[in-house]
């Protein structure tokens, strides 16, 4: 197939990990004889730096001509002393409003070779497999904002089409997984909790008979998601709880550097990002893990392109080279530690060598 790809590097370890990721999917178009054309723009902080906007009109018109998105990550203390609408993570929150991305879904995977990596004691025969379904344009990340010299506010809003649609994505994944939603708020205190609980209950009656749902405060999530993750299946939630219980729930995977993920809306292309920023304290150090971003890329192959058989590729290469111990420093802390690109050609020769398992 013949696919536009854009990628936006960003800032901080964002350029490192978007290289190695782009290096997968060069590697998977060769090998199953796709014509890839990928399109480099700037965004973020070093967009500023080169354009004087964090989000240029090409970079969006470059996003709304590709048939995926790439992103690395955005952000750093170089520009965080920008007026709020010209700040990096604005960029990005500008980006997936205008591409409607409206359903960003995380997984959460814990491979049995990681387990003991993790700072949290999992049962070894606990097999942890969450995917959690953030709505992604909505929320207090899109409320208006007031700013006074003695006080500040920001609206959290969400309408019921806004959580229909999400709720049907994480519906949708369920049906093909454990059968089980978990619906994460805080209906005890926050009007728009309780008006995602109701939609959320009504759409499982009316649509979803099958699926099994369970509402928890977000509160209580965030305490059984340590205790008890194997008994989650998907974990549906509105945008800045989702955002906080990933990058939590990434500790079970042993790393924040090995979460993907993928923004979908109902056309246009997805955003495809791993979880984690722009690490500073990382950057140039070649100690970043570029699992994060190579998952999301197998992420862009199946949810953007439609390349399930090589999507499997990318997982089964990742997965095996953390079999072989070959792992950054965040997985690997006593002293065999391997680079950023290091694991990266080690997932590429693992890619390589299925070339002839593949039909
Ligand atoms: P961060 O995710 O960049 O880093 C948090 C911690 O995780 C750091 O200790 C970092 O070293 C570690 N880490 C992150 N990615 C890693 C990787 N691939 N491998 C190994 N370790 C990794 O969060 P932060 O430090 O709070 O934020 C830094 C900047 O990134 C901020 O400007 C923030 O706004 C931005 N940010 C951007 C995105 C995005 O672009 N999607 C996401 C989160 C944060
Ligand atoms: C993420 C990030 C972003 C978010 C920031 C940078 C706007 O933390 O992608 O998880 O909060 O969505
Ligand atoms: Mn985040």
């Amino acid at each position: 197939m013949k696919a536009t790809i854009t990628l936006l590097p960003g800032d901080g370890i964002g350029p490192e990990v978007t290289a190695q990721a782009a290096r997968v999917l060069e590697v998977i178009a060769s090998t199953f004889r796709h014509r890839f054309n990928f399109v480099t723009a700037p965004i973020g902080g070093a967009a500023v730096d080169e354009t004087g906007e964090a989000l240029p009109a090409e970079t969006l018109a470059a996003c709304e001509r590709s048939d995926a998105v790439f992103l690395g990550a955005v952000g750093g203390d170089r520009w965080s002393s920008l007026q709020p609408h010209q700040r990096p993570e604005s960029a990005l929150l500008r980006l997936r409003q205008h591409l409607d991305v409206f359903a960003n879904v995380r997984p959460i995977r814990v491979l049995p070779e990681l387990a003991h990596r993790s700072p949290i004691r999992l049962d070894p025969l606990d097999d942890v497999d969450i995917v959690f379904v953030r709505e992604l344009t909505g929320g207090l990340y899109y409320g208006q904002r007031q700013r006074t010299p003695d006080a500040a506010s920001d609206a959290c809003e969400y309408t019921v089409h806004q959580i229909e649609r999400v709720t049907r994505t994480a519906f949708a994944l369920a049906e093909h997984r454990r059968g089980l939603v978990t619906s994460v708020d805080k209906a005890n205190v926050l009007e728009t909790s309780r008006l995602w609980r109701d939609t959320v209950t009504r759409i499982a009656r009316e649509e979803y008979p099958g699926i099994e749902v369970e509402h928890l405060l977000v509160d209580a999530a965030a305490m059984h998601l340590i205790t008890r993750p194997a008994s989650f299946d998907v974990v549906l939630t509105e945008n800045m709880f989702g955002d906080i219980l990933t990058d939590q729930a990434s500790v079970l995977a042993g790393s924040l550097g090995m979460i993907p993920s993928a923004s979908l809306s109902d056309n246009g292309p997805g955003l495809f990002e791993p979880i984690h920023g722009s690490a500073p304290d990382l950057a140039g150090t070649g100690r970043a893990n570029p699992i994060g971003a190579i998952l999301s890329a197998a992420m862009l192959l199946r949810h953007g392109l439609g390349l399930d058989l090589e999507a499997d590729a990318v997982e089964r290469a990742v997965t095996e080279t953390i079999r072989a111990g070959v792992m950054t420093p965040d997985l690997s802390p006593n002293g065999h530690a391997r680079s950023t690109e290091a694991v990266t050609t080690a997932i590429h020769e693992r890619l390589v060598r299925h070339e002839f398992a593949v039909p």
